[in-house]
């Protein structure tokens, strides 16, 4: 509830008081920009009717009035009156100070080390989270602030892996196919397809854009070994950053180059920094993959010794079993993984017995969107 509402600056800026001492600035172009009335917001589906263009460029606010805790604002000079709800512009205050730090985390994302997680690896049964919303929330929800989670339940067939994603969102298609199998092979076009142990990773950054979300599921786990592992990379930048400051830096300004043309008529190649910030210093990925690790050549020729000091140091720190958390799949059993964040890894098996994985890629856009619109139901 709004107490206090004053307009300064020749009507460019509007300061408010909240009854509860909070207080904020706006600008008057901003409102304008944002007013929610319904020839500016179109009321069926909330997109904005009005380009920037359409707003006199001198737009100010003339009179600003607390009506019933909200805010009446006139605009001139199209003269237009519009409220703004008290509550709407607490959500939507700017008025602070920018923050400076590199590599901070969204808030509700929990970086996680194997004596936080190990014990508390999220999962749910595909019957539970199919039929119930309280589960495949929370389920989802693990994968939004984890960056992983586990499935069980699922038939123990071909194919099942769709039934994960069928529960948020779609398949991404790649030239791997819809998806694509993970068993040893003769002559394999990709190491994967091999017994060998593989290096904590993320998929396809050879890929742009990469894809957000992995599942691998598992229909047979006959062999020796063999067994899954996930690392919150996250976790792992924030580690790299404590002790080596410059060394993030370098991993997270200067782009490396990734590439795989493996198979005939394939030849994808991106050019994207191990990690990843936005523009304002949030941590938003990481791309680590030795196998397809291309030349680097964006490094300043001076700072390479430095790129390649800090490239060793977090390849060790993602070895590093403090940060590895672990798990045997069974058949029937799959995980999850946001490919942005979470690298994984198998562990070595012997060639007796059959291990039978099936992997498909999907996004993160279609699972953020089931996961919003199921807790703004648990709300309602
Ligand atoms: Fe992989």
């Amino acid at each position: 509830m709004l107490s206090e509402a004053a307009v300064r600056n020749d009507g460019q800026v509007v300061e408010l008081a909240w009854a509860d001492g909070g207080r904020a600035r706006f600008h008057a172009m901003w409102l304008r920009d944002n007013a929610l009335d319904e020839k500016t917001r179109s009321p069926g589906n909330g997109q904005r009717l009005v380009t920037i263009l359409d707003i006199p460029g001198n737009t100010v606010v003339d009179a600003a009035q607390v009506v019933g805790g909200d805010l009446d604002l006139r605009f001139a000079p199209e003269a237009k009156t519009v409220r703004f709800p008290a509550a709407w512009l607490r959500d939507h205050a700017y008025d602070r100070e920018p923050g400076t730090d590199k590599g901070w985390l969204a808030a509700g994302m929990k970086s996680w080390t194997k004596a936080t997680m190990q014990a508390s690896v999220p999962r749910a049964s595909y019957a539970q989270a199919k039929a119930s919303p309280d589960v495949l929330r929370g389920w989802l929800a693990a994968v939004r602030d984890h960056g992983f989670a586990v499935m069980d339940g699922l038939p123990a067939e071909s194919g099942s892996l769709m039934k994960v994603v069928d529960l948020f969102g779609y398949v991404r298609e790649t030239n791997y196919g819809r998806w694509f199998e993970v068993r040893a092979e003769v002559n394999p076009t990709n190491l994967a397809y091999t017994n060998l142990g593989l290096q904590a990773h993320t998929d396809n950054p050879y890929r742009d854009p990469v894809p957000t979300l992995q599942v691998l599921a598992c229909v047979e786990n006959s062999v020796e070994g063999g067994e899954s592992s996930v690392v919150d990379g996250f976790a792992v930048a924030e580690a790299l950053k404590a002790e080596n400051p410059d060394g993030f830096r370098l991993l997270s300004s200067c782009p490396a180059r990734f590439e795989y043309a493996g198979s005939k008529g394939v030849k994808l190649r991106a050019k994207r920094p191990m990690i990843e910030l936005g523009p304002d210093g949030e941590m938003i990925a990481i791309r680590f993959n030795n196998r397809s690790l291309a030349p680097v050549v964006d490094v300043p020729f001076d700072d390479m010794p430095a790129y390649y000091a800090a490239y060793r140091r977090f390849a060790e720190l993602i070895e590093d079993p403090r940060f590895e958390v672990t798990f045997r799949l069974q058949p029937g059993e799959a995980f999850i993984v946001d490919n942005t964040r979470v690298m994984h890894a198998r562990k070595a098996f012997s060639g007796t017995g059959s291990r039978w994985l099936q992997g498909c890629y999907a996004d993160k856009d279609g699972l953020l969107s089931t996961l919003a619109s199921l807790e703004d139901q648990g709300k309602a």
